[in-house]
């Protein structure tokens, strides 16, 4: 936990107190994963189903800066598609911050769009094609 911490106060403007790490959602230990470099995490997608809505969506995508554009968020993403895939749900969606364009290049090049904007945010979703839940 200490260790997820440290690399989310990485991004202070949106960085969590522990009790919302833990906080429990539907499908939430099901689709996180965690990224690890010699035992130590280096990286994690925090998501949760939002079964109404027939999505997932994703809270938080960090890579510790010290391995960011290697690939890893790329595979990180990669791994959670396919686990959605096999879920049959058909949407991702997340928010992200309208300033930070660095991850907004990341998610088009992870085939998101732009589907509108709240506050400071953007929200972006990726279609998964013809996916429905089993
Ligand atoms: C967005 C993020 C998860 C991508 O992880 P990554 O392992 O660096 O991703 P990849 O190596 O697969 O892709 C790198 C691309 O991501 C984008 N990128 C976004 N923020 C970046 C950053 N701070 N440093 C480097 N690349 C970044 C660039 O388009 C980069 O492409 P380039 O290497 O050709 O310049 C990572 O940069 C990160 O943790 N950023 C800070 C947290 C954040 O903003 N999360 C999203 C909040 S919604």
């Amino acid at each position: 936990m200490e260790r997820i911490m440290q690399i989310a106060a990485e991004t202070p403007d949106e960085c969590w107190a522990e009790s919302q790490f833990l906080m429990e959602l539907p499908g939430k230990w099901k689709y996180s994963l965690a990224l690890l470099h010699r035992g130590q995490v280096i990286g994690y997608l925090l998501a949760s189903d939002k079964e109404v809505l027939n999505s997932i969506h994703i809270h938080k995508l960090i890579v510790d800066y010290q391995f960011r554009s290697l690939r890893l968020g790329e595979k990180l993403m990669q791994t959670f598609c396919q686990k959605v895939m096999e879920a049959q749900i058909p949407k991702i969606t997340l928010k992200v911050a309208q300033i930070n364009s660095g991850a907004i290049r990341f998610y088009i090049r992870m085939k998101f769009q732009h589907i509108g904007e709240e506050g400071a945010w953007f929200w972006m979703a990726r279609e998964m094609g013809d996916q429905r839940r089993k």
